[in-house]
């Protein structure tokens, strides 16, 4: 379970995240709502550790990782799809899964797992093909399995619909609640797409300017009209 106790960070003179606190409990879907520029990629990136909050905690499992490197913390059992994906598009898709397997022994991280091709057949079929060769759904299901390799606690995931085609959004949508429903995992996902964060969240957490203005559990956010929150 990760937890996020009251963290604030700034960027300059600006104060982006304002006593940011939310649970992601293993076996749920942990969403974070909110709409452009009020910092949810902010604070992926500060549970990651790729940038440093100013005062707060971030738990997983009651020990502070918030002083971690983003290398420790995976090593801890994150796993981060970030927007906008960040593949290596002049590396093959086989060498990319690898690289989310960078933290295990040399002769594990040499082979990729069966299971992720069985998640995203699509990546097996095209596993001696260049990154950049992909469409975007293609990359985002690779970024995905990217991080699955690392065979995270919690997978972060920013924005997986965003740019997609509809077909591969229900793949990863299904995927999600496939990962969720094992119970080994907690997910905390980042979206604008209302319906799909909707149908997926088994508690959410909205954001507006920095600070949580509302939360609960996932059943809930049609009745208290969480996507007029939200809409654009
Ligand atoms: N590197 C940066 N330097 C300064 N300000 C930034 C930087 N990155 C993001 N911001 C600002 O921080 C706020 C939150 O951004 P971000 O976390 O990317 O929002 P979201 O992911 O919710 O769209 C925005 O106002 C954005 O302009
Ligand atoms: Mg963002």
């Amino acid at each position: 379970m990760l937890e996020v106790n009251a963290i604030n960070q700034y960027y300059g003179g600006s104060h982006i995240l304002r006593d940011v606190t939310l649970a992601a409990p293993v076996g749920e879907c942990s969403v974070v709502l909110g709409r452009n520029g009020v910092g949810k990629t902010t604070l992926l990136k500060c549970l990651m550790g790729i940038l440093p909050i100013k005062s707060g905690e971030i738990l997983l499992n009651g020990k502070d990782i918030s002083k971690m490197t983003p290398e420790q913390r995976v090593r801890a059992g994150l796993a981060y799809v970030p927007q906008g994906r960040d593949i290596f598009s002049t590396l093959t898709v086989e060498e990319n899964i690898l690289i989310g397997m960078a933290k295990f022994s040399q002769r594990k991280a040499s082979k990729v797992p069966k299971h992720l091709y069985d998640i995203f057949p699509v990546l097996d079929e095209m596993k001696h093909r260049r990154g950049g060769d992909l469409s975007g759904g293609q990359q985002q299901q690779l970024a995905i399995a990217r991080a699955l390799a690392s065979e995270p606690q919690v997978l972060v995931l920013d924005e997986p619909t965003e740019g997609i085609q509809p077909s591969i959004i229900k793949d990863i949508g299904r995927v999600i609640r496939s990962l969720a429903d094992k119970g080994d995992m907690a997910i905390i996902l980042v979206e604008q797409f209302y319906e799909f964060a909707e149908e997926l969240a088994d508690n959410y957490t909205v954001l507006s300017r920095g600070q949580v203005v509302a939360h609960g559990s996932g059943c809930d956010m049609a009745k208290n009209n969480i996507q007029e929150l939200v809409a654009i």
